[in-house]
């Protein structure tokens, strides 16, 4: 189908960057058999701290040694409900996975977690656990539970964990423990099953590892109080059991913390004081019994020494000091039915001593166990959901270890471990074949690495290690460890996983010791030594020749429940190696395991290639790569035809979006278009079985891209669908304002054309009525008119007083229109009077005053009217100044160059007229020729005409007054209109048509005629008159 680049591509393509070193899958590995490929991937990615990589379903984890930010609370969820291949791998995966197939197939399932001692299998149980507490549902109820589930851990690892070489923590027991669910999912209940307890830790450590944590704990945490009543020194070098490794302090083990923790983890799981304080006696009673000494008495039997301890072991374990004692240096040998009891030498009552102490161990372990179940197990009566058969569980056994000396509890380890690889090859191998049988595919049997050949070599009857170990132990007569070790060879020489340094080659002799044998695990080569085995079998029946004493003795029994009739019967070996398959039997009862193989990376600073991939060859890739083969193999993947269905129908365009037929038709149809090939697959009844699961990712990778397009092509019409709504939805609206708002506008014109009409009628009535007294019918009418008329008035004021506009008014305005314009005239008038100015005023009478005696009356009138009269002709500066002089204090208000015609001879001569406040004066240079008094001013004459003669009528009385003056002024109007005034004479001006008579004096008279003709002409006439042409004026 697709290229594997382009899988890898797109198959990651939704997972993150970081998620993207190497590949999540081994199976994806283009060289999946290839162990440097394998192990390469798997660098890189620790590289990276991506610690998890799967091979199909199995996990596989490789400790970090440091915490990594991938447990948090968003992880969990993140997990939950998602499927496998959908997040980047994770124990949560598994774990959520299994507690799905649990749920929704209601069968029990297992987690199994294996691999090598520190690689890190317990911290996966305690996140498995943790993921169950965080994430299941959960009520009050079941928060107890999920307490105490996670609370027994510190108190097992109290008890079951110590320091090695490799693990600061690890424990020394295998541990099965399985959590019940309710049918709603909720975790109700627990059980835990223990097996395989490393006992021989209690007496003995290597170097560089601990005892048990709780010794320490206990001695450095425990309250001086309650050390004192065990009778116990808070210093853990006073104690034997405690110094054999020679590291009992340790900087990264911080004993006090942890005794608080599991003080507490004590009180969640339900244990009373009395518990607590019964299970510290005996915790003291192992301490104190590593703490025995013996010596050799005469006899050359043993002899206890330190009876301060046994003193204490008395009451602790609440024996009698006697019998304790006598245990502690004899053995009892059944003997025909008769029970002999002989003395031990020194060393076989330190082995005595030993045993004790280690089953005292081993059975305290048990009964906690015990008492930790109790406080687990499903109670009805907590009124906890309704109990399913549902139960989850989670195989964390102790790995497969190595050491330079491998004991006989190292061959019962590794034996299990090989045991546990049998079940699971058996559990996936085969449920994969039973299934291709129900749908009927044929199969060709797979190739694969069996160990069943391994576990037979151990365990088959009469043949194997154990049997012949089992009779060698029953025979009668001396039995040795190394006429054990030839049995061995004898029988099994053959067998092609079983050598010893006999049936060595040369070269490979020199890695034997000559007590060694050598088996070849499944996980690698191991020399065990045949050195104490059969001791260790016999002293187990003095361990029980001692036990036999401890159930008399009322409490501790509690903590020793023995079998019954053990003490009668002692067990030999193989009935405690049955322990092995212990676990493996309750496994096979569950589903199919998921599991999970941790591996430690190469503890030494930087792995090194070569050093790391020989370690892991020989311990642990060995299996991954088996496992990455084993899954390989066959039909990888198979999916129901329903998930298949649904899942890819997308992306084939027959079975899109609906497949009408059989789901096996469209099943066929859609791999045929998605190309895969005839050996790719395999259809059965129900399922389709894939060969590679890279075809498999390959369709999802295509399935990736198709969702793509359907999501693009989902949201264009989505998008589209919801433009158009909103659009839709838009002029909707719009049309709705429209609408409201043409109606709105409507209305107001019609209101508005109503209003027009009835105003309009309102007005063609009123003007009817125009003439009628006020009624309804005209009032409106005349208002308007009346207003109008106003308004119109208030627009077009006359501006000025000589305007004399005004706008016509309605009949009912008239008298108000003439009041109103005899108002606005004053207003005018009044406001123009403040306004002018003094001399203005003057000007304006004295206007007044020509106008009114010459208006009319004299033809060169309206000549003068727009000049301006002059308030004087002549400055002071120009009179003369004798003249200035001889009129004294009078002074001169007007002075005006005029000319004089003699009364005879009417000769022209220059004058000046000055006038006064009582005076004219005629003045020639500096001479005043005349002076008339305005009282005796009788009259001025004047012509009509428009010349400018005139005569100032004097009486002739004495010799001063000469009679008349003929005068001519150039502005005669100013200057008559002046000498009026000043006289008062206003009304004594005359004025002629044709001639003016005069006196020249006594009596005589002078006659003066006017004519008119073109232009001014003055002169005595022949009749003797003075003849004045005046010119006519063009205006006249
Ligand atoms: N996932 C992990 N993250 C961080 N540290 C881990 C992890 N797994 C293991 N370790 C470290 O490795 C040590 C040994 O792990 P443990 O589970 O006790 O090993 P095992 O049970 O396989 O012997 C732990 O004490 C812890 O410090
Ligand atoms: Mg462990």
């Amino acid at each position: 189908a697709v290229g594997s680049d382009g899988i890898r591509m797109t198959m990651e393509s939704a997972l993150t960057a970081r998620d993207r070193v190497g590949v999540q899958d081994f199976v994806l590995l283009e060289n999946y058999q290839s162990e440097a490929a394998f192990i390469e991937n798997l660098r890189k990615r620790f590289k990276e701290n991506l610690i998890y990589t799967y091979i199909g379903s199995v996990l596989v984890s490789v400790n970090p040694y440091k915490e990594l930010e991938i447990y948090s609370k968003q992880h969990m969820e993140r997990y939950r409900g998602v499927n496998f291949y959908e997040v980047s791998p994770h124990i949560y995966a598994i774990a959520d996975n299994s507690y799905r197939a649990m749920r929704t197939e209601r069968k029990d399932q297992c987690i199994l977690i294996s691999g090598e001692s520190g690689a890190g299998k317990t911290e996966a149980t305690k996140k498995i656990l943790q993921y169950y507490a965080v994430t299941c549902p959960a009520s009050d109820k079941v928060q107890t539970v999920k307490d105490r589930l996670l609370q027994s851990n510190p108190v097992l690892e109290a008890f079951g964990n110590a320091k090695t070489l490799r693990n600061d923590n690890s424990s020394r027991f295998g541990k099965y423990m399985d959590v019940q669910f309710d049918f709603k999912g909720a975790p109700i209940g627990g059980h835990i099953l223990s097996y395989l307890l490393e006992k021989s830790r209690v007496v003995h450590q290597n170097h560089g590892e601990r005892n048990f944590h709780i010794f320490y704990q206990l001695l450095e945490g425990g309250e001086s109080d309650l050390l004192r009543r065990l009778g116990l020194e808070k210093n853990a070098q006073q104690y034997q059991y405690l110094i054999k490794g020679q590291c009992a302090k340790v900087s990264s083990i911080n004993d006090k913390n942890e005794w608080k923790t599991v003080k507490k983890a004590l009180s969640v799981i339900n244990f009373s004081e009395s518990d607590v304080e019964e299970l510290l006696s005996i915790v003291a009673s192992v301490l104190h019994l590593g703490n025995i000494q013996f010596v050799v008495n005469d006899q050359g039997d043993s002899q206890l020494t330190s009876e301060n301890q046994i003193r204490y072991l008395a009451t602790l374990l609440r024996v009698e000091g006697a019998s304790l004692r006598e245990a502690l240096t004899h053995k009892a040998i059944i003997a025909k039915g008769e029970e002999l009891k002989t003395p031990l030498n020194l060393e076989q009552a330190a082995y005595a001593r030993d045993a004790l102490a280690k089953a005292v161990y081993g059975r305290t372990f048990s009964w906690l166990v015990n008492k930790i179940n109790e406080s687990l197990a499903y109670k009805e009566s907590l009124g906890l959901g309704k109990r399913t058969d549902s139960v989850l569980g989670l195989l964390d056994i102790y790995g497969f270890e190595v050491f330079q000396h491998n004991s006989f509890e190292q061959f019962c380890i590794n034996y299990c471990n090989e045991k546990l690889q049998q079940l699971f090859i058996e559990l996936t191998l085969k449920s994969e074949q039973e299934e291709y049988e129900a749908e009927g595919i044929a199969w060709e049997s797979v190739q694969y690495f069996n160990n069943k050949i391994i576990c037979d070599l151990v365990e088959e009857k009469f043949k194997g290690i154990i049997s012949i170990l089992d009779e060698e132990c029953l025979r009668p007569g001396d039995a040795t460890d190394l006429t054990f070790l030839e049995k061995l060879e004898e029988s099994i020489k053959n067998h092609p996983h079983f050598l010893t340094h006999k049936l060595a080659d040369q070269k490979t002799r020199k890695t034997f010791g000559r007590e060694d044998f050598r088996l070849l695990h499944y996980a690698g080569d191991v020399n065990y030594t045949v050195m104490g085995k059969i001791k260790s079998v016999n002293f187990l029946c003095v361990n029980f020749l001692v036990a036999t004493l401890l159930p008399k003795p009322p409490s501790p029994t509690r903590c020793h429940p023995l079998p019954q009739g053990a003490a009668a019967q002692p067990h030999t070996l193989p009935s405690s190696t049955a322990g092995c398959s212990r676990p493996t039997l309750h496994i096979a009862k569950a589903g199919p395991p998921s599991p999970t193989r941790c591996l430690p990376p190469s503890k030494a600073g930087p792995p090194s290639p070569t050093r790391d991939f020989l370690y892991f060859q020989n311990v642990d890739w060995g299996g991954g790569m088996a496992e990455s083969q084993d899954v390989s193999y066959g039909f990888s993947k198979t999916r129901r035809y329903k998930l298949f269905s649904i899942r890819y129908k997308s992306l084939c365009p027959d079975t899109w979006p609906n497949w009408n037929g059989r789901l096996a038709d469209g099943v066929a149809t859609l791999v045929r278009y998605l190309g895969y090939k005839p050996e790719e697959y395999k259809l059965g009844r129900t399922k389709i079985f894939i060969r590679f699961p890279k075809t498999l990712f390959a369709t999802e990778d295509a399935l990736e891209l198709r969702k793509q397009s359907i999501a693009t092509k989902l949201q264009a019409v989505w998008r589209g669908f919801h433009q158009k709504q909103k659009f839709q939805t838009m002029k909707r609206s719009a049309t709705q304002i429209q609408a409201w708002w043409r109606g709105e506008l409507g209305r107001r014109k019609a209101a508005k054309r109503k209003q027009a009409a009835e105003t309009i009628r309102r007005f063609i009535k009123g003007f009817i009525y125009r003439h009628a007294p006020r009624c309804p019918e005209n009032e409106y009418f005349l208002d308007y008119v009346r207003y109008s008329f106003l308004m119109n008035l208030k627009r077009n004021l006359p501006k000025n007083i000589l305007d004399k506009s005004w706008p016509i008014p309605p009949p009912a305005l008239t008298e108000a229109s003439e009041q109103l314009r005899q108002l606005c005239l004053q207003n005018m008038v009044w406001s123009y009077c403040r306004k002018i100015s003094p001399e203005w005023k003057q000007q304006l009478e004295q206007k007044a005053v020509a106008s009114e005696v010459f208006k009319d009356k004299k033809d060169n009138y309206p000549q003068s009217v727009p000049k301006l009269f002059a308030a004087t002709r002549l400055e002071t500066d120009e009179l003369n100044s004798k003249v200035i002089q001889a009129l004294g204090n009078e002074k001169v208000k007007y002075a005006v160059p005029v000319t004089k015609y003699d009364r005879k001879g009417y000769k022209a001569r220059a004058r000046q007229l000055l006038l006064t406040d009582n005076s004219a004066f005629i003045v020639e240079e500096g001479k005043v020729k005349q002076r008339i008094d305005y009282s005796s001013l009788k009259g001025i004459s004047v012509s009509s005409l428009s010349d400018g003669l005139f005569v100032l009528h004097v009486p002739c009385e004495g010799s001063k007054q000469k009679g008349d003056v003929v005068l001519q002024s150039d502005h005669v109007i100013e200057t008559l209109t002046k000498v009026a005034m000043s006289a008062e004479r206003v009304h004594n001006i005359n004025i002629n048509q044709g001639s003016i008579k005069f006196t020249v004096g006594q009596g005589k008279e002078g006659t003066i005629d006017f004519t008119s003709g073109s232009e001014l002409v003055i002169a005595k006439a022949k009749n003797g008159h003075l003849s004045v042409v005046a010119p006519r004026l063009n205006s006249r």
